[in-house]
């Protein structure tokens, strides 16, 4: 199964690399002379174009989009239209109606979305144990996601970054939020916000934050997970997982905190990225829709739409849409 990856810039190098170890590098696409001399470097063999047109055009059944967000919906509704499976980089496009409208064409296409988190083995461990009712009633649940650049200029940090951390909270919860309040403010450039702390409520009582910032003096990118019984900790920079057998009990009427060192919890090394890409390559074969489908990427969508209209209006507490409008227009 050959695929067709546009994009080999920042990001796009990375699929490049693993579909390429994969055997399922088709063709490389990018418009920028350099990035098609990096991909010539690293996949040598591969055919190189300048035009997504000649890859629609050819007969490469699928399609990665690793370009910027802004060309999401025209690119993956050009590539559906062709009759390609597509791949397309979180976000899956920059608002929600943009992204109806692709699951809304996409026929008996794959459509699946970059929300890489979810093939991480580490966060599928921790959404299994989640799950299995380990950490006992989920409470409370926040995402830091922190780091120096890379500042985007058609999308601000919650459009950049946090779709990451609302797919893997929503996963954990087991259910989109039913409101959100934003904050944030833009330091860098004109209504571009390098900052955002968004409130996630949840129809069964779990509250959950996530802080992104790529004005920041360091990486941080850590998921914390409060149950009734024990609580958990994601740190994206080691790839680890710490589960903290501890909790606050009530003895004699006084809150007692039982507390316990953290045990790692062993998870496979393979790497994210690589899992995602096997994801897409599964769902083309097996015709399946991959875990973060089209759906997926709706549900994503509408939190960060009402959270940047939160945003926009100075935090006002914001209804998440939860019913899609599917039907053709
Ligand atoms: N999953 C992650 O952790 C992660 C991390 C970073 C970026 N991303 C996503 O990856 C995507 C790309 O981001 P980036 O930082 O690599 O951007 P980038 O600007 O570094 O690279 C984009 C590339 O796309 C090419 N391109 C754009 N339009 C094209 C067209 N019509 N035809 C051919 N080539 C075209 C550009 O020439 C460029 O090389 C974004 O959606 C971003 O959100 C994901």
């Amino acid at each position: 199964m050959k695929i067709g990856l546009v994009g080999c810039g920042y990001w796009g190098k990375n699929l490049l690399r693993n579909f390429h170890e994969l055997g399922a590098l088709g063709a490389v696409c990018d418009a920028l002379p350099e990035h098609q001399e990096l991909a010539a470097k690293m996949a040598p063999g591969v055919p190189i174009l300048s035009d997504y047109e000649e890859l629609l055009n050819s007969d490469i059944p699928a399609i990665a989009l690793a370009t910027p967000a802004v060309t999401h919906h025209q690119m993956a509704k050009q590539a559906i239209a062709a009759g390609k499976d597509v791949f397309v980089e979180k976000p899956l496009s920059l608002t929600l109606e943009q992204g109806q409208d692709l699951v809304r064409n996409q026929g008996d296409r794959i459509l699946m979305v970059g929300h890489i988190l979810e093939y991480h083995p580490a966060c599928v461990k921790l959404v299994d144990l989640t799950r299995a009712g380990e950490l006992g009633k989920v409470c409370y649940v926040y995402s830091n996601r922190l780091s120096l650049g890379k500042v985007r200029r058609e999308e601000n940090i919650l459009w950049s970054f946090a779709p990451h951390d609302v797919a893997l909270i929503n996963r954990i919860v087991g259910e989109m939020p039913e409101s959100v309040s934003a904050h944030g403010a833009a330091y860098l450039q004109n209504d571009v916000a390098d900052v955002t702390v968004t409130n996630l409520v949840y129809p069964k009582g779990v509250r959950a934050h996530i802080y992104v910032s790529w004005l920041h003096p360091f990486k941080e990118q850590r998921l914390v997970v409060v149950g009734t019984q024990k609580m958990a900790v994601f740190d994206g920079v080691t790839g680890d997982v710490t589960l903290y057998d501890q909790r606050v009990e009530w003895q004699k009427g006084e809150p007692v905190p039982i507390k316990s060192d953290g045990v790692t919890v062993p998870v496979s090394d393979a790497e994210p990225l690589k899992e995602e890409c096997r994801a897409f390559l599964r769902a083309i074969e097996t015709r399946e829709p991959p875990l973060t489908d089209g759906i997926n990427g709706l549900e994503v969508l509408s939190v960060l739409e009402s959270a940047q209209e939160s945003l926009s209006n100075r935090g006002r507490q914001c209804d998440v849409v939860r019913n899609f409008d599917l039907a053709c227009k």
